[in-house]
């Protein structure tokens, strides 16, 4: 399906769980909050789940394991049946489009030590797994991929009398999709197990684990979790609005003249704030304010206004602190003045699109002077965006960058196969009509 984007005048509008317009829960806690609850003993209460195309992924293979759970309204009930309650599914478990749903159904179903194949759709197959590979086999586990290093998994079972073995694992990236793999296979272990992290990724897991009972410490990029043998702990979180989700908006608000966007509840981590911290640099106008706390992550209060932007330059630790955020960030950087590089960012190569090469060519496509680099890219800044037709290329991010980017531009943007956006954010244009936006 094409969607045209028309230029708009400015957006104004409030957002906030308690209206019926919200920002959708976060994703990655999403998915954290319905694997971790499966292997919890008892019953898990998860409210404002996101309702997307990628947990529903997560949702579905959790019933092919022959756990029961409920999602109504977007409060998600889950009865736990603790780490070895899987049943063994008669066909591979489908992983959609979902790399985080097969990298922490990996390290879940190596702690089971059930024998399962994971497997996904084409653009999850051309995905790495060696990086999750690798460290589970050093803990014991029977896993394969394919020669490629890829998608479909092969676990094989383990004596059910037999644990994983302990020890120290160097991740060789610093993925939090990866580090959660490995963690959740040390819920398996029969020894103190100890991973040392190359930078900081984002740690919902490290908090959500602690919130249900494991004894996590952390110190630094040293993650040790100590040879333990009780059960999880059920959940009961209420889940904040998804920063990732927030940005396309916020990016919106900035980028528009007259805007005005007020969105509550928010996630504020400080491991997903990058983006912030970067459009607050370039001279965003723009309020943060910590209000809460649940289970461990704050959440608060953000008000977005239009404001002038300069270039800046993104590099380093920042680049994990925002890495699902380079699509919009260019759309950000396309508005401002002067120039913005981006580096050290080669990992964006391996999302759900080769995402430098994808994100260059399709703003190149609606007028966008921006340039590929080896791992990042250059954007020449204070544009007047055309606009034009562009692709989705299978990564709702992207999908959603050029929506935003079609309401700052001169004649609009259509969007080729739109419905990607339903992975993540299938709110995004009822959101977007709520600030005023003729769509
Ligand atoms: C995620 C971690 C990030 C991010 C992805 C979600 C997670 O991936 O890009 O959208 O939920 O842990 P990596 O861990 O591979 O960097």
């Amino acid at each position: 399906m094409n969607r045209f984007i028309s230029p708009t005048m400015g957006l104004i509008a409030q957002f906030s769980p308690s209206t019926a317009f919200n920002i959708p829960g976060d994703k990655s806690l999403s998915h954290r909050a319905a694997m971790f609850s499966a292997l919890a003993e008892g019953e898990s209460r998860i409210t404002n789940f996101l309702d997307s195309g990628v947990t529903s992924v997560m949702l579905t293979a959790l019933s092919a394991l022959d756990i029961k759970w409920t999602l109504d309204e977007n409060t998600l009930i889950v009865q736990g049946k603790g780490l070895k309650g899987f049943t063994t599914p008669t066909d591979p478990l489908d992983c959609g489009h979902s790399a985080t749903t097969i990298r922490l159904m990996a390290g879940a179903l190596a702690a089971s030590g059930i024998g399962v194949t994971l497997d996904g759709s084409p653009g999850l197959r051309k995905r790495p797994m060696d990086r999750i590979v690798e460290p589970l086999q050093k803990l014991g586990v029977k896993i394969s991929a394919s020669n490629t290093g890829t998608a479909p998994l092969v676990l094989t079972a383990r004596d059910p009398k037999k644990g994983l073995l302990g020890g120290t694992i160097r991740l060789s990236q610093a993925s939090a999709q990866v580090k959660t793999c490995v963690l959740l296979a040390g819920l398996a272990a029969q020894s103190e197990l100890i991973i040392h992290e190359p930078g900081f990724s984002r740690d919902h897991s490290e908090r959500m684990l602690k919130a249900m009972g494991v004894p996590l410490q952390i110190n630094g990029l040293t993650i040790r979790m100590p040879y333990f043998s009780t059960p999880l702990n059920p959940l009961s979180m209420d889940l904040p609005g998804d920063i990732s989700a927030a940005g396309f908006l916020i990016v919106a608000a900035i980028i528009t003249q007259g805007s005005k966007l007020v969105l509550e509840e928010v996630g504020l981590n400080s491991t997903r704030t990058g983006l912030l911290d970067v459009l607050t640099s370039m001279g965003a106008d723009l309020d943060v304010q910590i209000t809460a706390q649940t289970a461990g992550e704050l959440t608060g209060r953000i008000i977005a206004r239009s404001s002038k932007l300069q270039g800046v330059t993104v590099s380093g630790d920042l680049v994990v602190r925002m890495i699902d955020e380079f699509p919009i960030f260019a759309v950000a950087a396309a508005c401002a003045e002067g120039e913005t590089v981006v580096k050290d960012a080669a990992e964006l190569r391996y999302k759900e699109t080769d995402r430098i090469k994808a994100l260059c060519q399709q703003l190149q496509n609606i007028g966008i002077m921006i340039k590929e680099t080896r791992d990042g890219f250059i954007i020449r800044g204070n544009q007047r965006i055309p606009g034009g037709s562009a692709q989705s290329c299978g990564d709702h991010r992207l999908a959603m960058s050029l929506a935003v980017a079609g309401l700052a531009s001169q004649h609009g943007v259509t969007i080729e196969d739109i419905e990607i956006i339903n992975q993540s954010f299938p709110s995004f244009f009822n959101l977007l009509q709520h600030t005023g936006t003729s769509l």
